[in-house]
């Protein structure tokens, strides 16, 4: 087999855009020996012409205008690390209806529009490759695409955002708070640009509706997602965790129960002996469980540059050997369905939750009786002084449906021994 060249083009040089560049440049001669194709980096577009000078890219492959790119007839793949829903869509819709192959590291975009894109991809014989959306460097869009699709998988639960895993570790390891642990993970280039994503619990959430399109066979509307970001935990909540056996994570789980979808974003509480507790910084992991296949937990840098590039890296030679052997790929997952989803309220969870209390008779009973009458069990108590009169009451629940324990929570609040702003976190059962 002779060796056959692929041209890309690539739309964005920011932190991933830059270390694919660099990447490709590197491993380059590696891939054309193992697979016999040549991939060649034919035009790069920025808005910010500066940064692609000041990178050392040459006149000529500089793109004047985006529409060298998605327009230009030498083109194979179109890289598109922009992000962002707009003006993504467009320069990616531009490049389909041109022909071209698209690698992708936007998860909003798959998240919010993967269908129509999809679709449209489809109906020209071309595929979208967006392996680098989920989970940085882990393969996780191609086992769930491909080796896992022949079983049914009915759970996966996931930390998926490695700002906020790197938030919660260096605030458990070296009671860092939490502006100053981001400010690390920013300048260690995992945050978004705006961060609110990741500390909102959104980036997740995108993640989450990609791999429940591909483990479920279901499109999510984004709104009807339960999201509740990390901003409200404490120190105190992790020490108190750590004493119970559990390390605090934003998960994003998925499950599909008789009734429908089970999706939520949360900081839940996990079992020290479970997998995803030990899962440190911005590592990720997903852990995935299916009917035939078990358990399989797939785990790896979560974010930063050069693991998320080995991801884009990966696709386009699996674009490439596309263009090369394959041109009508195909697209299976664009023919989703849509479950229904399950409201937060309905869903079973156990309940962690701390507050402060005046410390004197009857505080107990009262408590006992809010949750007594909302049939709300609990597993765990314990109380400690924290100054003068005022106890720390912490305490687990078993299993309840949330609606039960929100009504049991009012009713707590209302006693006037209890104060205001109790921190409530879910556990992983
Ligand atoms: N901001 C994301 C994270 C980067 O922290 O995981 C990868 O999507």
């Amino acid at each position: 087999m002779g060796k056959e060249t692929v041209k890309i083009g690539l739309i964005g040089l920011g932190t991933i855009g830059s270390g694919f560049a660099a990447l490709l440049k590197r491993n380059n001669s590696y891939i054309s020996e193992n697979s016999g194709i040549n991939l060649e980096l034919s035009k790069v577009a920025d808005k910010d012409r500066a940064k692609l000078e000041a990178q050392g890219f040459s006149e000529e492959l500089i793109a004047g205008d985006i529409r060298e790119v998605t327009e230009n007839p030498d083109l194979d793949i179109v890289v598109e690390l922009i992000g962002g829903l707009e003006p993504a869509k467009t320069f990616i819709t531009e490049a389909l209806k041109n022909g071209k192959h698209i690698v992708t590291a936007n998860k909003d975009l798959i998240a919010m529009h993967g269908k129509e894109l999809l679709n449209l991809a489809s109906e020209k014989g071309l595929n979208i490759y967006y392996e680098a959306s989920v989970g940085g460097g882990i393969p996780l869009i191609r086992p769930l695409k491909h080796s896992l699709a022949v079983d049914k998988i009915y759970r996966l639960v996931g930390i998926v955002n490695g700002t906020t895993n790197y938030i919660f570790t260096r605030m458990a390891q070296d009671n860092l708070g939490l502006s100053d642990a981001l400010i690390e993970a920013q300048k260690l280039g995992f945050a978004e640009p705006d961060p609110t994503n990741d500390i909102e619990g959104f980036d997740a959430a995108y993640k989450l509706m990609i791999m429940s399109s591909l483990a479920f066979g279901s499109i999510v509307e984004r709104d009807k997602l339960y999201v509740e970001g990390i901003g409200k935990v404490t120190y105190e909540d992790i020490d108190y965790a750590r004493e119970i056996g559990y390390a605090i994570k934003l998960l994003a789980i998925g499950e599909k129960l008789p009734e429908g979808l089970a999706l939520r974003v949360h900081p839940t509480l996990v079992p020290f002996e479970h997998p995803l507790a030990s899962v440190q910084n911005e590592l990720n992991a997903v852990y995935i469980e299916g009917d035939a296949v078990g358990e399989v937990m797939l785990y790896g840098r979560g974010a930063g540059a050069m693991p998320t590039a080995t991801s884009v890296l990966a696709d386009v030679t699996e674009a490439a050997r596309s263009v090369i052997f394959r041109p009508n790929a195909g697209v299976i997952e664009s023919s989703s369905s849509q479950l229904p989803l399950i409201p937060i309220e309905e869903m079973n969870t156990r309940f962690y939750l701390r507050f402060l209390a005046d410390d004197r008779p009857g505080v107990f009973a009262a408590l006992a009786n809010a949750f007594g009458d909302e049939e709300v069990s609990l597993d765990m108590v314990i109380q400690k002084r924290r100054v003068g009169n005022t106890a720390e009451i912490v305490l687990v629940t078993h299993e309840v449906k949330e609606a039960a324990f929100r009504k049991a929570l009012d009713k707590v609040m209302s006693i006037e021994a209890i104060k205001p702003e109790p921190s409530m976190i879910r556990l992983l059962s």
